[in-house]
């Protein structure tokens, strides 16, 4: 009905419009018109029959002759009146009815321009006037003789029956505008429906299976997104709750038919290593955001992880090809380890991972060392893990998840061997902006190594702007800013945020030993007194994790709070990283200088504020540090994310410590309940600290309580999950765009 009203509204509104510019046109053509038709038969009168005898009258100055000749003039039905004037434009003669408003002077000097002019310069002249009677048209003809001029008669028209006319045809007008309108419209609505029930019915065929249209491709696709999204989005509704390992492994089953995670990256879950001078073999668990993130994603939904075998003791407990299950007593997928020479592993992993895009991705002022031999050895291992990678699938369209930096080129090389693989890359650490970037020489071929993959996930909105801007600097694409999305070579790459997170709930924090017999543990092991105050960090020795600057935090708070000196201490687990790069020794010597220069400072007999603990320690030791503590300093100078934020939540079931974190972190965007600091700024931290430890319980059980909510809803389940749903999508996507394609090749004929 609504339809019908606005649809009537807008006829009668376009109606109205035509009628309106038409009648204006109408008036305005026939005005003239009629008036060329006035003037003319006015020319005639005088200049036909009577002319001859006007003259004669006029040059005998005979008045009552010519008076008479213009009462035969006005005989003409439409001539009212007529006078005669002199060439000194005095009146001659006159009808009774001549109107007296119009006199021979002011005509005059229209048809006589100058005084004294010769008779060939005298004109005729026209022209409407308006009479209380009505509008009149009034012409005024010389009468000439020769070549003198006798003067001019005026001739007086009516004009009513112009606007007689001139409105009749307005009403024939309207009439035929409005019936055109109305057979236009009833044959556009008549045409239109036949059309579209034609449309439609092909439209339901081709949904049923039948062959396509061409022209229905772009709606048919629309149409599938949509059907698409709406039974993403209901399906997970109906699943609703929170992300569990069952829930991540129906939702492969749902979406991706139960097939086979890949993963590729450098580090892997187990690492084999010869302890000892008897040679025993243990197994290390790296400490690595990547490792604590994909671990339990592997075990939910098995496959295998194509990692590079970096332990003394991988290859004695890996088969011929360097296969492995695990975990270890509960085997639920494969790692696969790939062997790189030490050429290799400097070039590829020293080098141009850690010493160019490392710095180059983290805003810590360290400068980055760019060296072709290096970048020569990192395309060399890409490509030797895209080849291990092919070797590893079973189907020509696998699920490959490639993690990190250490594989930039990976997802193209991937898409070359295998076109229709679903390549998901994730970035765990910070992207840099495309000023930044462009400072690699080899930036190009990252990007496009990059741009093969069919989502690129990074930590941040941030993040992906980032990217996007360095992929609209340095290379031909085509960026499409709603979808998030490059375009390149008619491939879609999806630039999406995905933040990463833990399992949850925490395996470590699950098998760890209750809160107290964690803090017991720990004080004997650190020899402290029972009523100490103790902080922790936990970190790999990096530069960009800000141990530095969280030592000096530490003594500026002894500095300005005396009250805490002998009371608090920090407690640093330090796993030495990357040891073969002078940056890290030096960091190394660094951190045992500051350390040192504090507890000289404020060391008492036992008591040392500062305690480094510079090893590799296991996920059990650093849960019950995380157990022990009151409170937890993460000061990272520029991190993607900082697991070790997450983990100190997840740990504390008992809802109590407190977390410093820096403003610098991925995580300090999530994690809001924590005491955000930036750790650059000492005083700043340095008060933070000092109001974690006055904090009270209540306040410490709000804000823990908030944040393992959080860590809780957005685990690392989701995080997979979501990823691996825009994958499935994507995919869907692809297939159907494809058969839509092969259906049109086979519609037109095509091979
Ligand atoms: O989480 C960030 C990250 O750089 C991972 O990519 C990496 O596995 C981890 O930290 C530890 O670094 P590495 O593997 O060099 O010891």
């Amino acid at each position: 009905m609504r339809r019908w009203v606005s649809f009537l509204l807008v006829l009668v509104i376009g109606l109205g419009l035509v009628t309106w510019v038409g009648s204006l046109l109408v008036h305005r053509t026939t005005s003239a018109w009629f008036e060329k038709d006035l003037s003319l038969r006015a020319a005639l009168a005088v200049r036909g029959a009577a002319h001859q005898a006007l003259v004669f009258h006029w040059s005998k100055d005979q008045a009552q002759e010519l008076q008479r000749l213009l009462a035969e003039i006005t005989h003409d039905e439409r001539i009212m009146a007529a006078a005669a004037c002199t060439s000194e434009l005095k009146p001659l003669a006159r009808t009774k009815d001549f109107p007296d408003q119009i006199d021979c002077q002011a005509l005059g000097l229209n048809v006589r321009p100058a005084a004294d002019n010769p008779a060939s310069s005298w004109t005729s002249w026209k022209g409407v006037e308006t009479l209380p009677g009505g509008r009149v048209h009034v012409s005024a003809i010389p009468v000439i003789d020769g070549d003198r001029a006798l003067g001019f008669v005026v001739l007086v028209q009516d004009l009513s029956f112009v606007e007689r006319r001139e409105a009749k045809m307005r009403q024939y007008l309207l009439f035929a505008f409005g019936f055109l309108a109305l057979a236009a419209s009833a044959v556009t609505i008549i045409a239109a429906r036949l059309s579209w029930r034609g449309w439609m019915s092909e439209l339901r065929t081709f949904l049923r299976g039948g062959a396509p249209r061409p022209e229905f491709q772009p709606i048919l696709r629309d149409v599938r997104e949509l059907v698409d999204r709406i039974v993403g989005e209901r399906e997970s509704d109906r699943e609703g709750g929170a992300w569990t390992p069952q829930r991540l492994k129906q939702t492969l089953n749902r979406y991706l038919h139960g097939e086979r995670v890949v993963v590729l990256a450098n580090r892997k879950p187990y690492i084999h290593e010869k302890s000892g001078n008897g040679g025993e073999i243990a197994v290390h668990h790296p400490a690595s955001g990547l490792v604590t993130a994909l671990e339990p994603v592997m075990r939910a939904c098995s496959g295998t992880w194509i990692a590079h075998g970096s332990g003394s003791a991988d290859r004695e407990r890996s088969d011929r090809l360097g296969r492995i299950r695990v975990p270890p007593g509960e085997e639920s997928y494969l790692i696969r380890r790939v062997w790189l020479t030490q050429e290799e592993e400097k070039g590829y992993y020293y080098g141009f991972s850690n010493e160019g895009l490392w710095p180059l991705c983290h805003t810590v002022h360290a400068r980055p060392v760019f060296r072709s031999e290096d970048w020569k050895q990192y395309k060399a291992v890409n490509q030797k893990f895209a080849e291990v990678l092919c070797q590893e699938v079973e189907q020509e369209d696998p699920i490959v998840l490639v993690q990190d930096y250490h594989f930039a080129l990976a997802p193209q090389l991937i898409r070359e061997r295998l076109p229709r693989a679903t390549v998901i890359m994730f970035w765990h650490i910070p992207c840099p902006n495309s000023q930044q970037f462009g400072i690699c020489p080899w930036r190009k071929e990252l990007l496009e190594g990059m741009l093969g993959a069919s989502i690129l996930g990074f930590h941040t909105q941030f993040d992906c702007n980032n990217f996007i801007d360095s992929v609209d600097r340095f290379l031909e694409s085509r960026i499409d800013r709603e979808q998030n999305a490059v375009v390149q070579h008619g491939r879609n790459t999806l630039v999406r945020p995905y933040p990463i997170s833990l399992e949850w709930p925490a395996r470590w924090a699950k098998n760890a030993p209750p809160v107290e017999q964690c803090r017991a543990k720990v004080f004997r092991e650190l020899n402290l007194e029972p009523d100490t105050l103790l902080g922790v960090g936990v970190d790999r020795l990096d530069y960009t994790k800000g141990v530095e600057e969280r030592l000096l935090a530490v003594e500026r708070l002894l500095e300005r709070f005396p009250v805490f000196r002998g009371r608090f201490a920090f407690a640093q687990l330090a796993a030495p990283s990357r040891t073969a790069i002078e940056r890290y020794r030096q960091l190394n010597q660094t951190i045992e200088r500051v350390a040192a220069r504090i507890n000289e400072r404020f060391g008492q007999g036992n008591y040392r504020p500062v305690i480094l603990l510079r090893s590799h320690h296991e996920p059990p030791t650093v849960f019950r540090y995380y157990r022990a503590a009151d409170l937890c300093y993460v000061s990272s100078l520029h991190d993607g994310m900082n697991l070790v934020a997450k983990e100190f939540v997840a740990a504390r079931e008992d809802e109590r410590g407190v977390l410093v974190l820096s403003q610098f972190t991925g995580a300090a965007r999530e994690l809001t309940e924590a005491l955000i600091v930036n750790p650059y700024d000492l005083d700043e931290a340095s008060s933070a600290l000092a109001a974690a430890l006055g904090m009270s319980i209540d306040e410490q059980c709000d804000r823990m309580r908030a944040m393992r909510a959080f860590v809780a809803e957005f685990n690392v389940y989701r995080w997979a999950g979501r990823m691996l749903v825009d994958a499935a999508r994507l995919r869907n996507r692809e297939r159907l765009t494809g058969r839509l394609r092969d259906h049109v090749s086979v519609a037109a004929g095509s091979p």
